[in-house]
């Protein structure tokens, strides 16, 4: 199995949570023979799409724009059997990188094509990836990423084959949460390892990749204590 993974955070990957957790997943499809490629969104040129719908109009299939998306991106998500979108949690959602990335996909619509009963527009080409979608956030609670997973599913419908989602992401690099953290990342790796072998990811592995670091009056103090010590170092005070 081919897996392309797109990491939109803007953060270098040793700060990126999202970073930490893609890793550790692809790692695991590859221990079931995966091959696996990250491609970092930050450092290519993604103009917004136009709405000019030139791809479906004029140059069936290709965008008008000349920049990385157009000349580069697309043809990896194309050639890629499952693409993993991997995006930390801006505003309860993907991020605007992300949305740009995937609203650049529209060359992949064929507006003639039969529409289904649920509305939403077949596919021009005959191989379109499988989607992943993999996310982080900062906060405790994993219906954090309700806006995310439907979103998701409405865009990628029967395409969407996991969803792996890991909240309290700014704790997995704290010393005394480490014990938690392991099983954590252990879980995420068996998650890609599942989903490359079995097509499918254990309920007990999502259980432990979803698990609580702390309780959450203990997160919430922890982040309290985590900004006023950063406020500090940053000169305020
Ligand atoms: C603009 C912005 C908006 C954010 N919105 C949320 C949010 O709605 N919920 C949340 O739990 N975390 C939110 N976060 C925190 C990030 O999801 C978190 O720091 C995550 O680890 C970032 O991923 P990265 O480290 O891969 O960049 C936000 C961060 C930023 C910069």
């Amino acid at each position: 199995m081919q897996i392309v993974a797109f990491n939109s955070s803007p953060r270098d990957n040793e700060t990126s949570k999202t970073e930490l957790i893609l890793q550790k997943f692809l790692a695991g499809a590859r221990r079931a023979g995966a091959s696996t490629e990250t491609i970092y969104l930050r450092r290519y040129q993604i103009k917004d799409c136009l709405g000019c719908f030139s791809c479906w109009l004029k140059d069936l299939g290709r965008c008008v724009q000349k920049d990385d998306m157009a000349e580069l991106l697309f043809q990896h998500y194309l050639k890629a059997e499952v693409a993993v979108l991997a995006t930390p949690i801006y505003y309860m959602t993907m991020n605007a990188r992300m949305k740009a990335f995937i609203d650049r996909t529209l060359p992949l619509m064929d507006p003639l094509a039969e529409v289904g009963p649920e509305g939403g527009h077949p596919y021009r080409y005959e191989k379109v990836p499988k989607v992943a979608a993999l996310s982080v956030c900062a906060f405790w609670d994993q219906s954090m990423f309700q806006p995310l997973s439907l979103n998701m599913k409405m865009i990628f419908g029967r395409d969407l084959i996991a969803e792996i989602y890991r909240h309290s992401s700014e704790a997995l690099t704290v010393p005394e949460l480490r014990p938690q953290v392991d099983q954590v990342l252990a879980a995420v790796a068996q998650a890609g390892e599942e989903l490359v072998r079995d097509g499918q990811i254990k309920e007990e592995t999502m259980a432990a990749l979803t698990q609580e670091l702390a309780p959450a009056s203990i997160m919430q103090e922890m982040s309290r204590q985590y900004w006023a010590q950063a406020m500090e170092l940053a000169g305020n005070k």
